[in-house]
């Protein structure tokens, strides 16, 4: 029973199960990477480009933990010994800056030979640009997609060992490997995926095609996670998936994404929760009556509209109309102009939800057409200067509807958590309230990753400005 037969497999050959195996890899490619630092007389670093949502950033994450372990140091240049381009698809000059920067890179390379490029993400999981990349981008040492990105430190393995140009993608996959090490950006706020895929093939939108189908964590798996975390000094997470709604419906034990955010609030020493994002079709009451129970739950949803017009609403596949899609509380939204066959009359209509909704702000998009969705061949392209007159049009009304309730807590006092240095004003902390939006006060460094009680004093449109509240001890007595 002392010297196991699973000590031996480790040595000789690669245990069969995850994340085992990866834990394997990273010890094998922390060998080889050691034998390059000896020989270059320096340590190695490494640089990921993050391009996309949020759930990318997450990904950027767990790879920064996998280079990590194996001995890489996280620089801020591209010039470095391993460079990933986490890359996003959702629209078309998303895949342009890609190969924009790519360009570069390989300059960077003839300098440096021991240097090693990686491509990932989304725009891997589209098969023209894995042939693009065969054809055009030769130097490209490893290519893999959203649903291996795992596997990093055994394709480093494949393609140290072989030399050749490693190409792993996976069309679709059902599995979720848990505790994979991660280096989060900030030390007191991180994303915590929920969930992965999407199942709801809006018309317009790649998401479904490159993340694969829908798949929930388990409760226990998430409540572990988050609860190392806040061990570790957070104080803010944000839970991912593209419909936080229907979190939980594949499990062999369904559980309702309420069910779930009461369970993550009992985590003691967890401040503040956030989610994206929720699908306005499947907003359910549970949902609302939960954040209203539970402080701990920020006072904001972001719930994107993408349209006002019911009938472009329908031709998207959102399962929603211009009137039910309003609920009672703060919103932030993301919308699109310029979908096939949008009349004027289909955006004023969109218009009309945005004054009526005031917005406390809104990402807004112009419509691009995603080859292999179904609106790419719908008729009835709405032409640039259509659309860029829509688009600044929608812009000015958003930012009316963010003014005016950006100015309802003038004079109020409210809790902060501060997360950086102000970039223009370096006397100030920029920070943000439960509702998410920005507050910057006088304060300095060692109030970062603090909840601080602030009194807003004056309101500019999308942002406060405040006082740091030294009397509420002294007014309390
Ligand atoms: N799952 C989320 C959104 C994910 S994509 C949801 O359903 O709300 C983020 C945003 O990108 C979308 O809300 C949409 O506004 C925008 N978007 C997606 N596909 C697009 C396309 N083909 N053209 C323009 N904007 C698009
Ligand atoms: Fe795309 Fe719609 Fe899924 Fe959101 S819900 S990711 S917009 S298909
Ligand atoms: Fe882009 Fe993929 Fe997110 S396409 S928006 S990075 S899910």
């Amino acid at each position: 029973m002392s010297c196991t037969d699973s000590d031996r497999t480790d040595i000789i050959l690669p245990p069969e199960n995850e994340p085992d195996r990866q834990f394997y890899y990273m010890d094998r490619v922390r060998e080889l990477a050691a034998d390059i630092a000896r020989a270059e007389g320096r340590k190695l670093t490494y640089h990921i480009q993050t391009f996309g949502c949020q759930m990318n950033a997450r990904d950027s994450e767990k790879l920064a933990g996998i280079l990590e372990r194996i001995g890489y140091e996280r620089t801020d240049t591209e010039e470095s010994d391993f460079v990933i381009y986490n890359t996003c698809s959702v629209r078309e000059n998303a895949n342009n800056r890609v190969y924009g920067r790519l360009g570069k890179l390989s300059n960077y390379k003839k300098a440096n030979p021991s240097m090693m490029i990686a491509m990932c993400g989304c725009m891997m999981q589209e098969p023209d640009e894995i042939e693009k990349i065969r054809k055009t981008y030769r130097f490209v040492d490893i290519v893999f997609g959203t649903h291996n990105i795992y596997k990093l430190a055994e394709l480093m393995y494949e393609r140290m060992r072989s030399g050749e140009t490693v190409i792993d993608i996976w069309e679709e996959t059902d599995r979720i490997v848990e505790d994979i090490p991660n280096s989060r950006k900030y030390s007191f706020k991180s994303g915590v995926n929920i969930m992965f895929g999407c199942n709801n093939f809006c018309s317009y939108c790649i998401v479904p095609y490159v993340r694969g189908r829908e798949r929930s964590r388990e409760p226990k798996d998430i409540i572990r996670e988050i609860e190392r975390m806040v061990a570790d000094g957070v104080k803010e997470v944000m839970l991912l998936g593209q419909n936080v709604n229907s979190y939980g419906k594949t499990l062999e034990n369904p559980v309702s994404f309420a069910e779930l955010l009461r369970g993550i609030s009992q985590i003691d020493g967890l401040e503040r929760i956030r989610f994206m994002t929720p699908h306005p079709k499947d907003l359910s009451d549970e949902l609302i009556e939960t954040m209203a129970e539970i402080p701990k739950i920020c006072r904001h949803i972001h719930l994107p509209l993408q349209s006002g017009s019911s009938r472009i609403l329908k031709a998207m596949n959102r399962h929603y109309t211009k009137e039910s899609y309003l609920p009672d509380v703060s919103i932030t939204t993301d919308i699109i102009v310029g979908f096939p066959g949008e009349t004027e009359e289909d955006f004023e209509d969109t218009l009309d939800v945005v004054r009526k909704a005031e917005f406390d702000s809104a990402f807004t998009f112009i419509y691009s057409p995603r080859v292999g969705t179904p609106a790419a061949s719908m008729p009835d392209r709405i032409p640039d200067e259509v659309t860029k007159r829509r688009f600044d049009g929608l812009l000015s009304a958003v930012s009316e509807g963010a003014k005016k309730r950006c100015g309802l807590d003038v004079g109020k006092t409210l809790p902060v958590l501060v997360e950086e240095i102000n970039a223009q004003d370096k006397s100030l902390v920029t920070g943000r309230l439960s509702n998410n939006t920005l507050v910057h006060f006088e304060g300095g460094e060692s109030l970062i990753g603090q909840i601080v009680n602030v009194r807003l004093t004056q309101s500019k449109g999308f942002y406060y400005i405040g006082e740091a509240d030294k009397t509420t001890d002294k007014e309390v007595m």
